[in-house]
């Protein structure tokens, strides 16, 4: 056979041949010691020396060809046989990848940056403290003494025997840790993570968030207060809300108020204003003097407003959440939501 019809020969046979033992066969057989090839060579001394040196490189040439093709064909079907394997697993190669998936903000975090951008735009600043506080800056310096009974209101996770170190059970201790850096005129917000030793149940959870906000100045008074909580829930509902101020008891703020809105969800009563077409929004009040002075400011020349905003509670009424441990277990069934 001349070596062309052998290439031809030798392609029909490898590309038709699904199994790696017969490959090696036909490998024996075309360029093994006894093969074809290996025949055409051992012709060349025979021929007329003019001819030999084409003739020899024509087989090397034909020897090349089917080694390609060889090893070509070698790993098609090595390539198919790990397919086979696959597809017996149940693995479908010709199956889109599945979508990557993509996280998304917690609703907390949603409302915090929201809310952050808002007061930011008003001359806030935006301010952290520690989540482990001292008993000094939580409870003392707010004009909450060892005896006061406020502190059994917010029951306490205390860090260690003396009662030094305690969780912070609000953000207000922020409030003091701000005056105390400040020069008045100031005003700040502080987001953050609180905790209370409760029994948790579909609206207490024992870790929470809050976002605390301060304003001291000359000459501030209910009506800044009041003029800041309507642009607060502008900026959270969208739309300007009627709000209604009730006395509230807390020893650093004096006077010290509830601040209710009209329910953003209904006109005239609904299961979350409990048919009273009032919400219970925040509590907040003017700063109390003894505050102030802890705080190194002279009360005399300035005074100030503060507010403490539930920011769970709020993702709950934006979203219609209904237990607010959904806020914090972690289940993705209830995050993707988001
Ligand atoms: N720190 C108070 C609480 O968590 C809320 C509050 C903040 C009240 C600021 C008045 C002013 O109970």
């Amino acid at each position: 056979m001349n070596p062309a019809d052998t290439l031809e020969e030798a392609r029909r046979r490898i590309g038709t041949c699904d199994d790696l033992d017969a490959l090696k066969e036909i490998e024996r057989e075309l360029v093994g010691r006894k093969g074809i090839v290996a025949s055409l060579l051992a012709e060349i001394p025979k021929l007329d020396p003019s001819e030999r040196k084409a003739r020899g490189q024509e087989a090397n040439a034909l020897k090349q060809a089917i080694l390609g093709l060889l090893k070509e064909r070698r790993e098609e079907i090595e390539a198919g046989r790990l397919d086979a394997a696959r597809r017996a697993e149940g693995f479908d190669p010709t199956l889109p990848p599945p979508r990557a998936r993509r996280g998304s903000l917690h609703p907390i975090t949603q409302v915090t940056r929201e809310l952050e951008d808002l007061f930011v735009s008003m001359g806030y600043e935006v301010l952290d403290g520690p989540e482990v506080e001292l008993d000094h800056y939580n409870f003392e310096a707010l004009n909450i003494t060892k005896d006061h009974p406020a502190r059994d209101a917010q029951d306490t996770f205390y860090c260690d025997e003396e009662g030094r170190l305690v969780l912070r059970t609000h953000t207000s201790p922020v409030q003091i840790r701000a005056m105390e850096k400040r020069e008045p005129p100031f005003r700040v917000i502080a987001p953050g993570r609180v905790f209370r030793q409760e029994t948790t149940d579909a609206s207490h959870d024992h870790t929470f968030y809050q976002m605390e906000g301060l304003v001291v100045g000359k000459d501030i008074s209910v009506a800044h207060l009041i003029g800041a909580m309507k642009t607060l829930l502008r900026g959270i509902f969208g739309r300007d809300l009627e709000v209604r101020l009730r006395p509230g008891h807390f020893p650093f703020v004096e006077p010290g108020f509830e601040l209710d809105a009209r329910c953003p969800f209904c006109p005239s009563g609904c299961s979350v204003c409990k048919q009273t077409t009032w919400i219970e929004l925040l509590p907040c009040g003017l700063v109390h003097p003894n505050v102030l002075r802890m705080g190194g400011i002279d009360p005399e020349v300035w005074s100030g407003f503060a507010f403490g905003l539930g920011l769970s509670r709020l993702v709950m009424l934006r979203h219609g959440i209904d237990d607010v441990r959904h806020l914090l277990d972690g289940d993705l069934r209830f995050l993707e939501q988001f």
